[in-house]
């Protein structure tokens, strides 16, 4: 969604804020700009479409301040107009905002009636304008009246031409970190494009507003109260955002798995067995049921967890996606655990769902990749996935890392129930091996060739039965997302309830068909595709060399417990979207309409 990028402090050249602007392209956006003050005057350039052509737009001048902005729109169709920052009447204000207003219909026709002149269909405008209509002489206070006068979610940046030496920022509902660095105050949505200047970081609470200067920033809260927020060091160093050779982050971050899990297992692997330490206060032992809660990817490392718990346990286990959880009338008690899981901390809809069940009374543990992010702050307690920064739209190595970590607390859990056998202890020996299975298996995976055959199909089939049909549904999500074909996941017994009407020669079927204790029941779905004359690709397990004879491709993976093919099966579904994407020509790194960090509802 929208990235926001301010610098105050010693004198600095536009194109440095450009070019930091730039560490947030992976969030997601359609157009981007900048304001700076020039000559005692706001200057303001806007493009539609990438940061590189607001780059080549700029001129090359220094100041004292600037915002910039990546806009994801919402409201008004992307273009140059559009494009953030927004101004108000006299043009001394500038501002640009992440989120959503949601009574800006209301405040436009009151400012109109003011006699406020808007250029922009969005609904950030109207910020910019009521600061106008409650400036007197002071800008952080002007800031203070006008988003008491906004309903809905906001992260602004502000400047102000008759202080040019002075940002304001503000957040509800949207993030928003600050880092002071030797002569300069940074602000950015994430810390990405802070770490340059440096790795100790404060995150904005909600209703937060803060003034940045040269060598300081001051927090108050909503009501004007000096506020102290922590400090948090974040151990990311800056080449890792990087692409390093890469022809794309999504690749370089499939192919750094192997070091995000050994870097997730670290302290977590113990001569008593899996040990979560983030956990140990935990009543683990007389948890009752347990609620996952997410969207997207790490709603199917949730479906996986399900599948596992589930399994060895009678703890009643429902997963469900944030935007309908939030909604639905769920019951919740002491006895209840809450794991919601997002890999920014910053997913609107999973926040608002852990809200929602604090206030009810559940525990909450969130699982995060992001080092003091909104969520991990309002839940219980923090298990961090540790995977480093990933860039890539596409989740890749962070899903891999959830399900790492998500097998920990589902082992842990049970053996705090005294559940633990001869296949719980094989699944975790395999957890152990698993850094050094997925080197050998990301450096011998060849499947260009067979990207290339398939890459202009249309549409696909995916298929999984039991705890293989959550790697379907991430297969098809990674497909869709960076190739936009037509991908679609069934767990495999459904497929002739319906969409077995679909399969012909030109709907290929990728089937996960590992031979675990389901095999023989995918095995009879595969032929059920065939039967409708479907190509069918599928990833088994090494050593199962009967199945080439039955589909017309085969992939293979090192041979697993049941329970743990979705983690080795991960890299197989990632590469083969990643190389589609590219085949086809896309960038899988930006996919269309999508934001890495979806900060609004
Ligand atoms: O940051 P989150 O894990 O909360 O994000 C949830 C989804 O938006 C995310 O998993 C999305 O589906 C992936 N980027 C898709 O690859």
């Amino acid at each position: 969604m929208c990235g926001i990028v301010g610098i105050v402090g010693a004198e600095f050249k536009i194109d440095e804020l450009v070019s930091d602007l730039q560490k947030l392209e992976y969030r997601g956006y359609d157009s981007a700009g900048i304001a700076y003050i020039e000559n005692g005057r706001i200057s303001i350039t806007k493009t539609l479409g990438r940061i590189q052509n607001l780059k080549e737009k700029i001129k090359p001048v220094t100041s004292l301040a600037g915002i910039a902005h990546t806009r994801w729109a919402t409201h008004g169709v992307p273009n140059d107009i559009n494009a953030h920052p927004h101004t108000d009447c006299t043009g001394k204000i500038a501002l640009v905002h992440n989120g959503i207003i949601e009574n800006y219909v209301e405040l436009k026709e009151f400012l109109l009636e003011r006699g406020h002149k808007f250029i922009s269909d969005t609904d950030t405008e109207v910020i910019a304008h009521l600061i106008e209509e409650n400036y007197e002489g002071d800008l952080y206070r002007a800031v203070l009246k006008t988003v008491k006068q906004l309903n809905g979610a906001y992260a602004i940046a502000v400047m102000h031409s008759d202080h040019p030496d002075i940002l304001v920022a503000a957040r509800k509902g949207s993030p928003l970190v600050l880092g002071k660095a030797e002569d300069k105050v940074i602000l950015a949505s994430d810390v990405t494009p802070i770490i340059k200047y440096t790795k100790d970081v404060v995150f904005l609470e909600e209703g937060d507003i803060a003034i940045l200067k040269e060598r300081e920033y001051k927090i108050t809260d909503s009501n004007g109260n000096l506020v102290v927020r922590k400090v948090y060091h974040i151990n990311w160093d800056e080449a890792a955002a990087e692409k390093s050779g890469y022809k794309h982050f999504m690749i370089k971050e499939i192919k750094e798995e192997p070091e995000a899990i050994e870097n997730a297992l670290v302290g977590r692997i113990t001569q008593e067995g899996p040990v979560l330490n983030e956990l140990k206060e935990f009543d683990l032992e007389n948890i009752e049921k347990i609620k996952l809660v997410a969207c997207g990817t790490s709603y199917h490392a949730a479906l996986v967890f399900k599948y596992f718990v589930e399994k060895h346990s009678d703890i009643d286990i429902e997963v469900d996606v944030a935007s309908e959880f939030r909604y639905r009338n769920v019951h919740v008690d002491d006895k209840t655990l809450v794991i919601a899981i997002s890999q920014s901390g910053e997913t609107a809809d999973t926040l608002e769902s852990v809200r929602i069940v604090k206030k009810k009374g559940a525990k909450v543990v969130a699982i995060s990749n992001v080092v003091g992010s909104t969520i991990t702050r309002e839940s219980d307690v923090t298990v961090y996935m540790n995977a480093g920064p990933e860039i890539g739209v596409a989740a890749t190595k962070t899903y891999v890392n959830q399900l790492v970590v998500l097998y920990i607390l589902g082992m842990s859990l049970l053996k705090r129930r005294n559940i633990w056998n001869e296949e719980l202890e094989n699944d975790y020996k395999f957890l152990k091996e698993s850094p050094k299975l997925f080197r050998k298996l990301l450096e011998s995976l060849d499947i260009d060739e067979l990207a290339s055959y398939y890459k202009n199909y249309n549409h696909f089939m995916y298929i999984g039965r039991g705890i293989n049909y959550p790697t379907a549904l991430e297969g098809a999500l990674k497909l869709k997302e960076i190739s936009y074909i037509n991908a679609t996941a069934y767990p495999a017994g459904e497929l002739k309830h319906g969409p077995i009407a679909l399969l012909d020669p030109t709907f290929p079927v990728f089937a996960i068909a590992p031979q675990g204790y389901l095999y023989e029941k995918i095995k009879s779905n595969i032929e059920e595709s065939k039967a409708r004359k479907a190509r069918i690709i599928a990833v088994t397990n090494e050593g199962n060399e009967g199945l080439s004879k039955i589909v017309d491709d085969v992939i293979y993976v090192p041979s697993a417990p049941d329970d743990m093919y979705p983690l080795i099966m991960s890299p197989i579904i990632q590469i083969f979207a990643y190389l589609i994407s590219d085949m086809r020509g896309y960038d899988p790194d930006k996919p269309r309409n999508l934001a890495k960090s979806v900060t609004v509802e």
